[in-house]
């Protein structure tokens, strides 16, 4: 099966995931983005992320379950658009769900973050900065605004599978030309190469909290 990059065509869904959007435009999960068994999700997060064994049950177990799914067997991408359950405000590249379609990147947010980039890199730094910018956006635009403990744990997990995957094999920093391809095409770069070494969940959850604790630090200067 060929997993030359193709953009998604009328009638096909995506998710607000770049991840999971990427393995769909490459023809890892199934193009249409519909009828995703946990099957497939499992060996295409192995396959394309090198996921441990254990990161890639806990992954998929957690979508189908979030999303009450074990019934039907399947998921598609549009299901993960539901507010609420893994989607969140203050996405780094995707608007809130009460302000449009949070599912269809943002080119000015994506350049927003690739100006944030250190030295070339997508770092630490960098998603730190992008996240106060859009938490303040957020908070400004959107009268729902909602990102409370649970968020925080979201969005730090979801930073942690970035740097830790996307950058597995360039010291957990992402060049920013990547890291540009990545959010705004959902396409994984020629020069992009799948993690050497298989990415566990010890070492996602590591960076998990450290972000998250920065992150609590961030919310709690902007909104005293
Ligand atoms: C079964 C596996 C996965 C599921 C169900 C999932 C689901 C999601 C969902 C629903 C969001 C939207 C959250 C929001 O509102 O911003 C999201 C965002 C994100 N995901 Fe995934 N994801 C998965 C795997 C991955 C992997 C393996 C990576 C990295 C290689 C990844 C990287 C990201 C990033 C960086 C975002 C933030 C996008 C943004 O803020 O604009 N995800 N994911």
């Amino acid at each position: 099966m060929s997993h030359e990059w193709q953009a998604p065509k009328e009638g096909d869904v995506r998710s607000p995931c770049p991840a999971l959007n990427a393995m769909a435009n490459h023809g890892y999960l199934p193009r249409d983005g519909k009828n995703i068994t946990p099957r497939q999700l499992f060996e295409s997060l192995q396959e394309v992320f090198n996921e441990t064994t254990f990161l890639a049950t806990f992954q998929v177990v957690n979508c189908f379950t979030m999303y009450g799914k074990w019934f039907a067997g399947k998921i598609s991408l549009e299901d993960l658009q539901t507010h609420g359950k893994l989607e969140h405000d203050a996405s780094l590249c995707h608007v809130d769900t009460a302000l449009g379609e949070n599912w269809v990147v943002k080119k000015d947010l994506v350049d927003q973050l690739i100006a944030n980039a250190i030295d070339g890199k997508i770092q630490p730094e960098s998603l730190k900065n992008t996240f106060r910018a859009r938490y303040s956006d957020s908070k400004e635009k959107n009268p729902g605004f909602t990102f409370g403990s649970f968020q925080v744990q979201l969005a730090s997990g979801e930073y942690s599978l970035f740097l830790n995957i996307i950058g597995a094999n360039t010291n957990k920093e992402v060049d920013a030309k990547v890291a540009e391809i990545f959010f705004h095409e959902e396409r994984l770069a020629d020069e992009w190469t799948r993690p050497n070494s298989p990415v566990s969940f010890p070492t996602i959850v590591g960076t998990n909290f450290e972000f998250s604790k920065i992150m609590n630090a961030e919310i709690k200067e902007l909104t005293s």
